[in-house]
């Protein structure tokens, strides 16, 4: 290996006469020596003991820890029921008609026949007509241009709003935005 390119002038051989500092021989000193013998006695020591003798792994800890926190993240954020709670509730329905003229129907028309948003009162639905396939595409957007809206409305809202989207009244056959 070659010697890095120090400037002449910063070389401490040369440094050294001129401000009276020099290297000696010195043994380090004894709490020194005795403190790093007593970290390799520790090692052989603990090391054996930890892999033999004890059941602890980081990797365990990690799973117990990511165990608790979904069991807290599933109490703070119920699951989503698959089933609407509020179908033939009148006073959900009444609340999801608000929901409804207020945001949906600019896209979807105020009785759900469509303009930019496809029908949703035809025979077609593109993402499924199931309560939970309907709430997917409520709360999480669809590609297309549908808007997610579990941010803005949250669940309750979104299963209101769809039990008033399920009495209106139907237009059988293939409606705006069926292919
Ligand atoms: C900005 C316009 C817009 C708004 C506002 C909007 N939608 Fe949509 N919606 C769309 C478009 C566009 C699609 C088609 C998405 C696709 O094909 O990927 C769609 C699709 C849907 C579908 C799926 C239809 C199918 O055939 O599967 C449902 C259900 C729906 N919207 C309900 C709603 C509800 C309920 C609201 C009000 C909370 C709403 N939309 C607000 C534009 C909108």
């Amino acid at each position: 290996m070659s010697e890095p390119a120090v400037p002449e002038s910063t070389r401490p051989e040369e440094t050294a006469p001129e401000d009276g500092i020099e290297d000696a021989e010195q043994s380090i000193p004894p709490w020194w020596w005795w403190t790093w013998i007593a970290t390799i006695l520790f090692a052989l020591v603990y090391a054996p003991y930890y892999h033999i003798f004890t059941k602890w792994s980081s990797s365990a800890q990690l799973e117990t820890e990511q165990r608790a926190a979904a069991a807290r993240l599933a109490i703070s954020a119920p699951p989503v029921a698959d089933r609407n709670p509020y179908h033939g509730n009148a006073a959900a329905i009444a609340e999801g008609r608000v929901t409804f003229t207020t945001i949906c129907a600019a896209c979807h028309k105020p009785d759900g026949t469509g303009l930019v948003g496809p029908s949703l009162v035809d025979d077609y639905w593109k993402y499924g007509d199931t309560d939970a396939d309907l709430f997917k595409t409520v709360s999480g957007g669809r590609p297309g241009g549908m808007p997610a809206w579990q941010a803005q409305m949250g669940a309750e809202k979104i299963w209101k709003v769809l039990a008033y989207i399920g009495t209106l009244p139907k237009q059988p056959g293939k409606g705006l935005g069926a292919p």
